[in-house]
């Protein structure tokens, strides 16, 4: 069943039966309340009967005499203690048969039904010397409660009827508003399911209620989607472009190889090393690759407190000795704690001497300070430096300032952008600063630990 059917259904019954419930106490108290008004002016018209005509005295009844407190169906009589009829009056013999005589010491009343007419029964005692000598019994059928039952009834039926036809139109009405965008929604998911490509639903109006807000939601989750898958399909094209490079030139050298075979021991050499190189290029890129593919699927990092001076120091001692270049490192504390994972910390940094010592043949230099809330670390070298409008693209994936100047130093244009995401994941922020000609620095700002 679909739900705008079920809220409709639900909806018109409880009001159904809400409607239901409401009549039949209105219509109850209604009837108690004529009933008791009618037998209120009966005791009146008895009590002044008894008086005006001295009935308990002469325990008689003149038809004549009482013909105005009798309207049509009724009767009224004297009832001895033994219950039975002293005197009677009636313009109904039928009502006189049927109800019996009653008598009765306190005053009261009761309804009686027959031939599908109520009758209103008045009991009033007639007293002499304080003492009960008869009852004073008068009935009349209550026709005027009938005609005003079948009104109010009839009255309650329309009502009810139309209340429930208005609620189940207006459940319809609403649902449909309600479930049009939500439709729309189903729709442009089908869509996306059979086609395979992201989508969004269109929004008419900004309502700012649930069901726009579960549009809007939905929305953005498409947006991401596409961007990431739009990164992805970037990446995987850039990755096996990158990797083409390496394989043509093994290619190629093995042709060279068959074509002369391994006669000619200078051109075999040759090859060979030309295919050590260009293997462990590749083996190089790949294992970059998944590296970087790892950091995208934003993993947890193992944080921990980290100093950076002596993770600083013991990396530039090591730089210094593997390529015999000199690196200043200058700090303005022994210690500075920052929140992260230290072996990522430490790819960060690799990436950044790396880089200086590919790109500058002078000195390189290592700042560390700290303020109240942060650690920041910069790498200054005085190398070839960066055109700037080329410095908001290096932390692209792949991207090479000049691709001829990377060929000679190797490179694939993948640190940068990896040393961006390990930023990220450790919350802080990058900033590089290079003029051509002159050298780079790169800043990194990350949050201490408290
Ligand atoms: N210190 C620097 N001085 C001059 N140019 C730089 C410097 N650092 C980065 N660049 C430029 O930015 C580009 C991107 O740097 P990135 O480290 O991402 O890639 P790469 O060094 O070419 O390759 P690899 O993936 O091996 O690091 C470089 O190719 C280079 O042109
Ligand atoms: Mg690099």
């Amino acid at each position: 069943m679909k739900i705008t059917t079920k809220v409709n259904l639900f909806i018109t019954v409880s009001l159904l039966v809400s409607l239901l419930i409401v009549n039949t106490i209105v219509f109850f108290l209604f009837m108690k309340t004529t009933v008791n008004m009618e037998a209120h002016l009966v005791f009146k018209n008895a009590n002044e009967m008894l008086k005006k005509y001295h009935i308990s005295e002469s325990l008689t009844l003149d038809k004549n005499l009482l013909n105005s407190y009798m309207p049509s169906h009724s009767f009224i009589r004297i009832v001895g203690p033994t219950s039975t009829t002293i005197n009677q009056v009636t313009n109904d013999k039928v009502l006189v048969q049927k109800i019996s005589p009653t008598f009765s010491t306190e005053k009261n009343f009761e309804l009686r039904p027959f031939q599908e007419h109520q009758n209103l029964v008045v009991h009033v005692p007639i007293h002499q010397n304080h003492k009960v000598i008869g009852t004073l019994e008068i009935s009349e059928r209550l026709s005027g409660l009938e005609s005003r039952k079948d009104v109010i009834l009839s009255i309650m039926g329309t009502v009810t009827v139309v209340s429930v036809l208005l609620s189940f139109l207006a459940g319809r009405w609403l649902s449909a508003i309600i479930m049009k965008p939500i439709v729309s929604m189903i729709s442009t998911m089908e869509d996306i399911e059979q086609i395979g490509t992201l989508k969004k639903i269109g929004i008419q109006t900004e309502t700012k209620d649930e069901v726009y807000k579960m549009a809007a939601t939905f929305n953005r989750m498409v947006s991401k989607l596409k961007e990431n898958s739009d990164k992805q399909r970037q990446f995987i094209s850039d990755a096996s472009h990158e990797l083409k490079t390496p394989v043509t030139v093994i290619s190629s050298f093995i042709t060279i190889l068959r074509r002369h075979g391994t006669q000619d021991e200078t051109i075999a050499k040759e090859a060979i090393e030309a295919i050590y190189l260009e293997t462990n290029r590749m083996k190089n890129l790949t294992k970059t690759l998944l590296s970087l593919a790892e950091l995208e699927g934003s993993e947890p990092v193992d944080i921990k407190s980290v100093d950076l001076v002596s993770l600083s120091t013991a990396l530039v001692t090591q730089f210094m000795q593997v390529y015999d270049r000199p690196i200043i490192l200058h700090e303005n504390s022994h210690s500075i704690f920052i929140k992260g994972d230290e072996l990522k910390l430490k790819q960060v940094l690799i990436i950044f001497l790396d880089n200086a010592i590919k790109y500058s043949t002078d000195v390189i230099e290592v700042f560390l300070e700290s303020d109240q809330h942060k650690g920041i670390l910069r790498i200054k070298d005085y190398g070839i430096g960066i055109p700037e409008e080329e410095q908001s693209h290096v932390f692209e994936r792949f991207y090479r300032v000049d691709k001829a100047r990377k060929r000679d130093s190797g490179g694939s244009g993948l640190g940068l952008a990896i040393a961006k995401n390990i930023v990220n994941l450790h919350k802080g922020e990058i900033d590089i600063q290079s003029k051509e000609h002159a050298g780079t620095e790169i800043k990194v700002t990350f949050p201490l630990t408290n």
